[in-house]
């Protein structure tokens, strides 16, 4: 029996935000510049797998986990739906979870580190299943005053690049690179705020 996720009650409705698809486009976007295109994918925290669709013609075969039951099961309609042939879903929490044996030559991962308290685990377990010379993707928000999830959230406040790149250095990997792919906006008039997304990447 797979615990809830605080993510399943938010899966049937994920993909009616069109910033949600817009955003996961943009790093898909970006990726494909940076990155060629590569054998085996891992889309890590990949909810109704928006960037996975966007990128699955960047690779043969992506595999889109996530630790919440309720996004697989929309992931795996549209999946079937599709008829989507290079895409396979798995349930997988690393935090919780075994590393499993599987190894891929590309990891990506949108929006999906802030909700990770230790990252610098999460980093030696990427950087553990990526093949020799693999990449790893990391998109999320650059450091903020916590107004993008309001105060009840007690995950990370956006990342400062600097120190992100620091912890990818002392997981073991090499030329790290950071690009701004999309801006999220919250809010309107004098209370707007802008949001800059990231998008790191980094070699095995
Ligand atoms: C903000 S959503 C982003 C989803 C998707 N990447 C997107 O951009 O549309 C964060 C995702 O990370 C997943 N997640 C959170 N903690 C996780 C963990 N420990 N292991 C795997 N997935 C996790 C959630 O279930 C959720 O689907």
């Amino acid at each position: 029996m797979n615990p809830t996720s605080p993510f399943d009650a938010s899966a049937r409705t994920w993909d009616q935000d069109p910033v949600k698809l817009a955003r996961a486009q943009a790093v898909a976007d970006g990726i494909r510049n940076q990155v060629p295109r590569q054998p085996r994918a891992l889309d890590y925290g990949c909810g109704t797998g928006l960037l996975g669709f966007a990128l699955q013609s960047h690779c043969d075969h992506m595999t889109l986990a996530d630790s919440s039951a309720g996004m697989l099961a929309v992931l795996d309609e549209k999946i079937t739906a599709s008829g989507a042939t290079r895409l396979r879903s798995t349930r997988l929490d690393l935090v919780n979870d075994p590393l499993p044996p599987e190894r891929y030559e590309l990891i990506c991962t949108l929006m999906t580190f802030h909700h990770i308290a230790d990252t610098d685990k999460l980093l030696r377990d990427m950087h553990a299943l990526l093949a020799s010379s693999g990449y790893l993707c990391v998109a999320d928000l650059d450091a903020e005053d916590g107004s993008f999830h309001g105060p009840e959230f007690d995950g990370h406040q956006g990342f400062e690049r600097e120190a992100l790149q620091r912890q990818a250095e002392a997981a073991g990997f090499r030329d790290v690179s950071f690009t701004t792919v999309f801006n999220m906006q919250k809010g309107t008039g004098p209370q707007q705020t802008e949001f800059p997304i990231f998008l790191m990447v980094a070699r095995k």
